[in-house]
């Protein structure tokens, strides 16, 4: 429409100038005629009459203009506006591919794996979303490799420390017998016998640790659970402990709120944690130290915390502490012998019972552990089952 005025615009002019100048020469004959002495009326006139013929060309080719320009103006605007809409229409179709791109990313680094996009629209953006389908089914895939993978390794783990456990547990037992019988043998030999001992027990607990652990990551760890009274329970940890705490000439104290609800949960289980942490806070503390074991209630969590004020743990081995396998090296930690997996069976422990576990620590403090169980009323009063599996 627009080039359609332009080009009126221009003939307009064209035929405005070529009338103008026929015009002028037209007047320019009649003026010649009276110079020459023709000065008649009619020739006159023809003068008046051009000089009339040159304003209303004057006054057609203004409005003309005026009506051409409203033309381009049109022309104009409604290629704009059409442009517009083209350009918007083009951006919209970039951005919806995109913007479902940016939503299935979010879904797949969340970890859903099955997220898929619809591959459409330019062809850059088609290739992107084939791209991205490409890399979620591999990770899908290695996803499903890892977790054969997985199961695999617990099913061994499971099945070698099952079946380690049997002729460790009959040398343990002939081990015992040959102590019975201590007087009938020399030093040297109660010596080795005590060795033997020492060994099968370590061994005992390696194993009792692997096997929770591949139990709890394969679903299977079962949880006797039944409504248990805490302050009993850890009265007599405290008690056992003791022991050691006083050879070490070390403070062992308990500081428990009086009315403590029953919290639903296996006893032998509560009482495996809290031996992991009061042990560490034993074995990793100087001599003369202090061990305080407190329990309260938190909101509706109980809370048992193990605190000592040995030599802390520094804060890079502090985030890592809950892994398996994982010692540190502060303190007495090169001269204990332990295998990393305390903390990180009480911490499956802990959440198989619903709980959290943290540790808080300060280098030449001490430190805290705390492990939160929820109370539940109504499952409190529930009267025990024989077993629950929990999910790992
Ligand atoms: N109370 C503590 N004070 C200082 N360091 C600690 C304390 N508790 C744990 N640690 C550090 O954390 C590490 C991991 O403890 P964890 O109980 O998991 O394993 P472990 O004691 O080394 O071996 P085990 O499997 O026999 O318990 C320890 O090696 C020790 O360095
Ligand atoms: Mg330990």
């Amino acid at each position: 429409m627009a080039v359609i005025g332009v080009g009126r615009f221009i003939q307009q002019r064209q035929d405005f100038e070529d009338q103008i100048a026929r015009s002028y020469q037209v007047e320019m004959a009649a003026r010649v005629q009276i110079a020459e002495g023709e000065d008649s009326a009619a020739t006159r006139a023809v003068v008046s009459d051009q000089v009339e013929r040159r304003e209303q060309l004057q006054d057609d080719i203004s409005s003309g203009t005026r009506d051409t320009a409203i033309l381009v103006a049109a022309g104009l605007i409604a290629g704009l506006t059409g442009a517009l809409l083209l350009f918007s229409g083009l951006i919209a179709s970039l951005r919806r591919p995109l913007e479902d791109l940016v939503d299935a990313s979010a879904r797949l680094a969340g970890g859903d794996l099955s997220t898929r996009v619809e591959v459409g629209g330019l062809s850059e953006t088609a290739a992107l979303g084939r791209a991205f389908n490409e890399m979620a089914d591999q990770l899908e895939k290695d996803a499903a490799e890892r977790e054969q993978l997985d199961r695999l390794k617990d099913e061994f783990v499971l099945t070698a420390s099952h079946e380690l456990r049997s002729p460790l547990t009959s040398v343990q037992g002939f081990a015992e017998l040959l102590m019975l019988e201590k007087e009938r043998l020399g030093p040297k030999q109660v010596e080795t016998v005590e060795i033997i001992l020492d060994n099968c027990r370590h061994l005992g607990r390696l194993l009792n640790d692997l096997l929770d652990l591949a139990r709890s990551d394969a679903g299977r760890l079962a949880l006797r659970r039944e409504p248990t009274e805490l302050a009993p329970l850890i009265d007599d940890v405290v008690r056992t402990m003791r022991a050691q705490t006083d050879a070490a000439n070390q403070a062992l104290t308990e500081q428990i709120e009086p009315n403590l609800p029953p919290v639903y949960v296996e006893p032998g289980r509560i009482r495996q944690i809290l031996v992991n942490l009061i042990t560490n806070a034993h074995e990793y503390s100087p001599e003369r130290a202090s061990v305080q074991v407190s329990a309260r209630v938190v909101g509706t969590d109980v809370e048992i915390s193990v605190s000592d004020d040995g030599p802390g743990i520094p804060e890079p081995q502090l985030e890592h502490i809950f892994d398996r396998f994982v010692r540190g090296d502060a303190g007495l930690t090169q001269r204990v012998g332990g295998t990393g997996l305390g903390l990180a069976i009480s911490k499956s422990l802990v959440e198989l019972h619903g709980g959290t576990i943290r540790a808080e620590s300060a280098v030449g403090v001490g430190s805290t552990f705390s492990i939160r169980l929820p109370v539940s009323p109504s499952e409190a009063a529930v009267a025990p089952s024989p077993a629950t599996a929990e999910p790992s």
